[in-house]
């Protein structure tokens, strides 16, 4: 489902990532564990194609992402890869519902059509009776649930996420773990979860450790 190669990144002078090299089968959950600073944000942020490689390929479900132009790949990226942050990035404005609904209409989805979606997924995660709140109305759990949602609207290849129980108590974490595994159990949906959490790495298919830039054995 993904395959990075090579992947070299600096800012400015100082070398960030110094040859990684990562592949992901659907289906599979794996998390990437290291110290602070090892760069697994930045691994992240490549794997999602938020930011751009100095050096080395990546291949999205056999897409290469380098091929794409500029606004191929934000397409490409709404459609194909969901997002999961510490800190939920909700719109605060909106509701549940229409934050969920956001990557579908810029997909171009009709407004029918994406509220019948964004409901069906708020209630396969427990969260269908949050769907008229703003974030500030829901705890930390249920908003990251919400979260869930919006990246998986569109059925994406991957879901990547980026200490998504960092900001949640063990209870709520232990929760939402649950969540992915049951996601991929259903829908062989596919993860790459950056995580300081043991459990979850233990739990994982797969564990990748990163220090100064590399991956480690
Ligand atoms: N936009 C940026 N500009 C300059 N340095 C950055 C930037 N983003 C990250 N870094 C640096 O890159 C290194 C790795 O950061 P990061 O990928 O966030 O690590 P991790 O997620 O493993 O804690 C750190 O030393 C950090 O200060
Ligand atoms: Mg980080």
């Amino acid at each position: 489902m993904l395959q990075a190669k090579s992947i070299f990144k600096s800012y400015g002078p100082l070398p960030i990532l110094k040859g990684v090299d990562i592949e992901v089968a659907k289906g599979e959950i794996v998390s990437i564990v290291g110290a602070s600073g090892a760069g697994k944000s930045t691994l992240l942020h490549i794997l999602g194609t938020l930011d751009l490689a100095d050096k080395g390929e990546l291949y999205i479900n056999g897409t290469n992402i380098s091929a794409l132009n500029a606004k191929k790949l934000s397409a490409f990226r709404n459609e194909h890869i969901g997002f999961v942050f510490q800190f939920h990035h909700l719109l605060p404005e909106f509701t549940a519902l229409e934050n969920v609904c956001i990557p579908a209409f810029i997909k171009g989805v009709g407004r029918k059509d994406a509220e019948v979606r964004a409901m069906e997924i708020l209630d396969l995660l427990g969260v269908a009776h949050r769907a008229s709140h703003k974030p500030t109305q829901m705890s930390g759990g249920e908003q990251q649930r919400v979260s869930v949602a919006r990246a998986l609207i569109n059925n994406p290849f991957i879901i990547l996420a980026d200490e998504p129980s960092g900001n949640l108590d063990s209870e709520n974490a232990t929760a939402l773990h649950q969540l992915f595994f049951d996601l991929r159990d259903k829908f062989e949906q596919t993860f790459v979860i950056v995580t300081h959490n043991e459990e979850l790495a233990r739990i994982s298919d797969r564990t990748i450790h990163m220090r100064d830039g590399i991956v480690i054995v």
